[in-house]
C-alpha cells in the first residue's frame, strides 16, 4: 500500500486494532477511534447500538426503506470495525463493506458474526485508498458515513466518483461529509503537522491512542458541495444536500433537506444514479 501521509493514522489505528485479542477490547482500546466515546466500561455491544440506532434514522430520513431491501447489495465506504454493517446486513441482502484498513475489516467480521448477519457480509480492501474493486453498476446503494472527511481531497472525489459508478441506474448513494467552519483555519494545519508526527518511529502507536491528535492528523479535507456533485452532475439525478438545520451549507443545483439527527458539521449528498 503506498505511504501517503493520510493513510498513516488509519493503519497506525489499525495496527493498535490488530494487537488486541477481540472486538470488545478493541472497543475498550480504541474505541473512541470511530465514535469519540472513552471509558474501559465500553462494550462491543454498546458500540453496535450506537449504530443501530444511527442506521434505522438514516434509511428512513433518505428514503431507503424498502420490503425489497433484503434481496438488494449496498456499498458501506469505510465500515471500521463494523458499528453500523451489523445493521445493515439486518436489512440488506448484501452488504460489501470496504475499507482502507485490513485490521479493521478483520474486525468487522467478528462484530457482525457476534451483532448481524455474517452470511450477508462481504469486505473488500481499499488498497488504494481512491478506488473500489467492484464492477460498475452492481450495487443498489453506495453509503459512506464520517469517512470521506477523512480521506484527500483528491481520494475522496475519486471515492464519491467511485460510489456513483458502482451503483445500477435508479440506485441510490449516500454520502456524508464535513462542511466548512471557522475553526478549520487552525485545525486543518494542526493536522497536516499531527500526520507529520504520526509517521516519527514509536510516536504514531502512542498518538492514535490519544483522542485529541488522532482526531486532528484524521480531518484531511473540507470538500463543497459544488466541488463534488459538480463533476459528477451528469451522472445522477434528485440530488439533494442533507443538512442540520443550524447549518447554513448549500448545494449546486441542489434540493436543501434538513433533518435534526444530522451532525450540524456534517452535510450528506443523497442522489439518485441515472
Ligand atoms: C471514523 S471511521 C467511521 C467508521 C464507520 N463508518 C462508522 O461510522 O462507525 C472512518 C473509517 O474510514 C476508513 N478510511 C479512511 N480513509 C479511507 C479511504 N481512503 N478509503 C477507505 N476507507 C477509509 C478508516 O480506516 C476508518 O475505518
Amino acid at each position: 500500500m503506498s505511504r501517503r501521509s493520510q493513510f498513516v493514522p488509519w493503519v497506525t489505528a489499525g495496527r493498535v486494532t490488530e494487537r488486541q485479542s477481540n472486538a470488545d477490547d478493541v472497543v475498550k482500546a480504541t474505541g473512541w477511534v470511530f465514535n469519540n466515546e472513552t471509558g474501559n466500561e465500553l462494550t462491543l455491544e454498546q458500540f453496535v447500538t450506537t449504530g443501530d440506532q444511527e442506521v434505522p434514522a438514516y434509511l428512513n430520513v433518505f428514503g431507503l426503506r424498502d420490503p425489497a431491501n433484503d434481496t438488494k447489495t449496498f456499498v458501506e465506504i469505510g465500515c471500521g470495525i463494523g458499528r453500523m454493517t451489523c445493521a445493515l446486513t439486518r436489512e440488506f441482502g448484501t452488504v460489501v463493506a470496504c475499507d482502507l484498513d485490513p485490521g479493521f475489516l478483520q474486525q468487522c467480521h467478528e462484530t457482525v458474526a457476534r451483532f448481524g448477519k455474517p452470511d450477508r457480509l462481504q469486505t473488500l480492501h481499499v488498497v488504494d485508498g481512491n478506488s473500489l474493486d467492484l464492477r460498475a453498476n452492481t450495487a443498489d446503494v453506495a453509503f459512506s458515513y464520517i469517512t470521506l472527511q477523512h480521506c484527500e481531497p483528491g481520494d475522496a472525489l475519486d471515492l464519491s466518483a467511485e460510489a456513483v459508478r458502482v451503483v445500477k441506474p435508479g440506485g441510490k448513494v449516500v454520502l456524508n461529509y464535513r462542511s466548512k467552519s471557522r475553526a478549520d483555519t487552525i485545525i486543518l494545519p494542526l493536522s497536516t503537522i499531527m500526520r507529520s508526527l504520526f509517521k516519527l518511529p514509536g510516536v504514531g502507536g502512542f498518538l492514535s491512542r490519544q483522542r485529541v491528535f488522532a482526531r486532528l492528523g484524521w480531518q484531511a479535507n473540507r470538500l463543497q458541495p459544488d466541488e463534488i456533485i459538480g463533476p459528477l452532475s451528469p451522472l445522477l439525478r434528485d440530488v439533494e444536500v442533507w443538512r442540520n438545520p443550524k447549518s447554513r451549507t448549500s448545494g449546486y443545483k441542489a434540493s436543501i433537506r434538513e433533518f435534526e439527527g444530522i451532525n450540524k458539521n456534517h452535510y450528506w449528498i443523497v442522489a439518485t444514479a441515472r
